[in-house]
């Protein structure tokens, strides 16, 4: 006769439901302490720890000598009494009446101590420390609220090509591909293949990874990132921004809702997030380029706004803020004319707060097809290959506005992460390509 077992979480057993009552719990052994009559086992599941404790007196004899030889990540079923122990981290102690190992794990490389480059060759394994499962709790929230509040906004989510054989953003950023003799690119943006699908649905959204062979080492950029895509028909400028807004409070206070065990294990204050709400700031790109030079960065109207402008501007605030209208130059084609300033598009970078820098790019879209091909021949790009894209403008062509969030920065900044490499399971960046 097979005797079925239900297991509960750890978490079930620290949110003191438990206390006094028979459990079944099963892991990986976190942390052991061995003494003479018995070793301490910190439990490991994807909820959190607990502390267990194995006495030699309270198990058979081979279940203890498996307890002393076993090593950390080795693979257990626990069963025992839940006592309420202040000495215990999360102020419960599993005392143990029975337990198996499925599997004795081999002598585990991550100790503590580690140089950060050992714990990323090791990513693999070192996704379990608890810093990470954390962040990634928290990145499946972004993602599922992203989803959530944009569905409930009448959006579709839709998918699109990453081979791709026009450039969307910066020339000098694609990754060339070799395909059956052919020279494609890996995508650096979905929007060229989302807007044709808004003719289609008028709201749509892809949640994909982008490419970009920069060579920055920084601590904001991966050469793979997670971009949210939106494109919304019959939306404008100020319709755009105002549902930037609405989507990244939402993931905000998602987060700070649904995750709080592991915001507060990560050590970030919801209140952080709970804060974020709209109105964000709003700046023209020329009152950007003033505040700069009145605070001595060398900066001219025409030039981007590189990291130390950004920082510059939101140092002092927690809100997030909006660059709108930047110079034509400096932005990508397929951006809607501003009238009121024709040097510039009708175009917004969302800075996020403290210096954070850019998260969101957006813009209202061009609707006329030569205004289109004019941009493309100003900038030497040949119109021919775009025929696709700019034949969307031929038949119906509709007032549209998007923009692409950067996921993993979005994530980075929200936990207040020294580097972006740490808010996604597999980091690529120039210099790692490995495991
Ligand atoms: O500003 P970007 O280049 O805009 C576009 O690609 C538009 N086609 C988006 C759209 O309108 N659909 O990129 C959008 C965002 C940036 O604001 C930034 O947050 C993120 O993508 N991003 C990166 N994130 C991590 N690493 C990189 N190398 C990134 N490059 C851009
Ligand atoms: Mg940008």
């Amino acid at each position: 006769m097979v005797i079925k077992v239900s297991y509960i979480h750890v978490r079930d057993v620290l949110e003191g439901g438990y206390d006094g009552q028979k459990v079944h719990l099963r892991g990986w052994v976190h942390r052991i302490r061995k003494q003479k009559k018995m070793v301490f086992v910190l439990l490991r599941d994807p909820s959190g720890v607990v502390q267990t404790v194995i006495k030699k007196a309270a198990v058979r004899d081979e279940q203890y000598a498996d307890a002393e030889k076993m090593l950390i990540e080795s693979l257990v079923t626990i069963a025992g009494i839940v006592k309420a122990d202040e000495r215990a981290e999360g102020g419960y102690e599993v005392q143990v009446e029975d337990f198996n190992v499925l599997h004795f794990a081999e002598d585990f490389p991550i100790t503590e101590d580690q140089s950060i480059e050992f714990l990323n060759d090791n990513r693999h394994l070192w996704m379990r420390s608890r810093s990470l499962t954390n962040i990634l709790k928290v990145r499946d929230e972004v993602f599922n609220s992203a989803r959530e509040y944009l569905r409930g906004q009448g959006f579709y989510e839709t998918t699109s090509p990453m081979f791709v054989s026009t450039m969307g953003e910066e020339g000098a950023e694609l990754f060339e591909v070799e395909y059956f003799g052919k020279k494609v690119y890996l995508t650096q943006t979905s929007q060229m293949h989302l807007e044709p699908q808004l003719f289609a649905m008028e709201k749509v959204f892809i949640l994909a990874p982008s490419f970009r062979a920069e060579k920055s080492r920084t601590r904001k950029h991966l050469t793979e990132f997670w971009h949210l895509e939106v494109e919304e028909a019959w939306c404008d400028h100020e319709c755009n921004l105002k549902r930037q807004e609405e989507l990244v409070s939402y993931m905000c206070h998602s987060v700070a809702n649904n995750r709080k065990y592991e915001l507060a294990e990560l050590k970030v204050d919801p209140k952080r997030l709970l804060a974020v709400n709209p109105p964000f700031d709003r700046m023209t790109y020329s009152e950007a380029i003033e505040t700069c030079q009145k605070g001595g960065i060398e900066i001219k109207w025409g030039d981007d706004i590189r990291s130390e402008a950004e920082e510059f501007l939101t140092k002092e605030s927690d809100n997030f803020l909006f660059v709108e209208y930047y110079p034509k130059e400096i932005k990508s084609f397929y951006m809607k004319d501003n009238p009121e300033d024709p040097r510039t598009y009708k175009n917004s970078d969302l800075l996020g707060p403290r210096g954070f820098g850019e998260v969101i790019g957006g813009s209202e879209r061009e609707t006329d097809a030569q205004l289109i091909i004019d941009n493309l021949n100003r900038i030497g790009d040949d119109p021919e290959k775009y025929k696709w894209y700019i034949d969307i403008r031929r038949y119906g062509s509709v007032q549209h506005s998007g923009f692409g969030v950067g996921m993993d920065r979005l994530i980075t900044w929200m936990l207040n992460l020294e580097h972006i490499r740490d808010c996604i399971p597999f980091p690529r960046t120039v210099s790692r390509i490995f495991p």
